[in-house]
C-alpha cells in the first residue's frame, strides 16, 4: 500500500491520520497514512530515510515547516510565499513542496462558512509562521483590504513587504487589494473578516484586538480549534460576530493535500461534520 506520514514534534495529538483514513475509504484509496515522531534535530535525516524507504508522501506539522521549505527540490509559489511547506510529495528521490494551509482556510471561510471574500475587508492578526502560510492564498481572493497586524509591527512589514513584491501575487485579483501593516494596538478601523493567527490564544494572553474592530455580522476565525480558540471565540460572539473555529480550516487543508497525492478531492465536508460531532 502506498505510503504517507505526517511530521512533527509533538505529533501524539494529530487528526491527521484519523481525517486521511476516512478521505481514503470515502474515494476507495488504498493507503496507509501514520504519525512520526521526529526528534527536533533530526528532521532532515528522517526525511532521507523515508524516501529510501519509498514513501509517497508526508504532511509537515510544527516546527518542521521551514526546515521542510528548506530541503525541497521544487517549492510551490504558495511555499516560496509561506517559507514553509506543510505537504510533501515524494516522487523519483525529489522532495516537491506545497502548501495547504491557505487554501484550507479560504475553502473554509468561502464554501463552508459561505462567506465569499472578494470585496471585504480582512484584518489577519499575528506575523509568524501561521499567518504567513495563509497570506498568499488570502491575497488571491482579491478581498478590497488585507491588514496585517502584529504585535511586532516589523514582522507584519516584512510580511507584507515579501508578499507585495511577489511575482504570483502580481496578478489583476490581488493587485487591486490594499495591502497594509500596523501595530496590533494601532487603532484599527472595522472588518468584516477577523482572522485569529496569533499564538497569543495558546498562552492564555489577553484578547487582541478592541471590539471596534468588528462591523454587525462580522466573520471571526481563530485557525486553532478547542478550547485554545473560546476565549477569542465567545468574546467575538457577545460583540455580535459569527465565529468560526480552525477545526475546517485542519479538513480543508488535509483535503488539499489528499488532492495533490491523488489527484481525488475527498468530500473533505462529510469528514468535517463527523469530526466536529466526534468532538
Ligand atoms: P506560528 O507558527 O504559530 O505562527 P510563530 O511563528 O512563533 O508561531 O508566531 C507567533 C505569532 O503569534 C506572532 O505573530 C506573535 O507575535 P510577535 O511576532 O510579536 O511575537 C504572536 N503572538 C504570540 N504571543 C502573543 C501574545 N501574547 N499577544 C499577541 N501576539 C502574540
Amino acid at each position: 500500500m502506498d505510503q504517507y506520514r505526517v511530521l512533527g514534534h509533538p505529533i501524539a495529538h494529530s487528526k491527521s491520520p484519523q481525517i486521511h483514513a476516512r478521505f481514503a475509504e470515502l474515494t476507495g484509496q488504498a493507503l496507509q497514512y501514520e504519525r512520526l515522531l521526529v526528534p527536533l534535530d533530526d528532521f532532515a535525516a528522517t526525511l532521507e530515510r523515508l524516501l529510501a524507504q519509498g514513501v509517497k508522501g508526508c504532511n509537515v506539522t510544527v516546527p518542521f515547516k521551514q526546515e521542510a521549505f528548506a530541503r525541497a527540490d521544487q517549492v510551490s509559489a504558495r511555499v516560496q510565499l509561506a517559507q514553509a511547506a506543510n505537504t510533501l510529495s515524494l516522487v523519483d528521490g525529489q522532495v516537491l513542496a506545497d502548501n495547504t494551509d491557505g487554501l484550507g482556510l479560504v475553502r473554509d471561510i468561502e464554501v463552508n462558512a459561505g462567506r465569499k471574500l472578494q470585496g471585504l475587508d480582512i484584518l489577519l492578526l499575528g506575523a509568524g509562521g501561521a499567518a504567513a502560510g495563509v497570506l498568499g492564498p488570502l491575497l488571491l481572493t482579491g478581498p478590497r483590504r488585507i491588514v496585517v497586524a502584529n504585535r511586532t509591527a516589523a514582522k507584519a512589514q516584512a510580511l507584507v513587504e515579501q508578499h507585495r513584491r511577489h511575482p504570483s501575487l502580481q496578478q489583476e485579483a490581488s493587485g487591486r487589494t490594499e495591502l497594509i501593516a500596523l501595530a496590533l494596538d494601532a487603532h484599527l478601523p472595522a472588518f468584516d473578516v477577523v482572522i485569529n493567527a496569533t499564538a497569543g490564544s495558546l498562552e492564555g494572553a489577553a484578547l487582541p484586538i478592541d471590539a471596534r474592530a468588528l462591523r454587525p455580522g462580522s466573520l471571526v476565525y481563530d485557525m486553532m480549534y478547542g478550547p485554545p480558540a473560546q476565549p477569542f471565540l465567545r468574546w467575538a460572539g457577545a460583540h455580535g460576530a459569527q465565529t468560526r473555529d480552525g477545526l475546517g480550516m485542519l479538513v480543508e487543508q488535509a483535503a488539499e493535500s489528499f488532492f495533490i497525492w491523488r489527484g481525488i478531492r475527498p468530500p473533505a465536508h462529510e469528514v468535517l461534520a463527523q469530526l466536529r460531532a466526534a468532538l
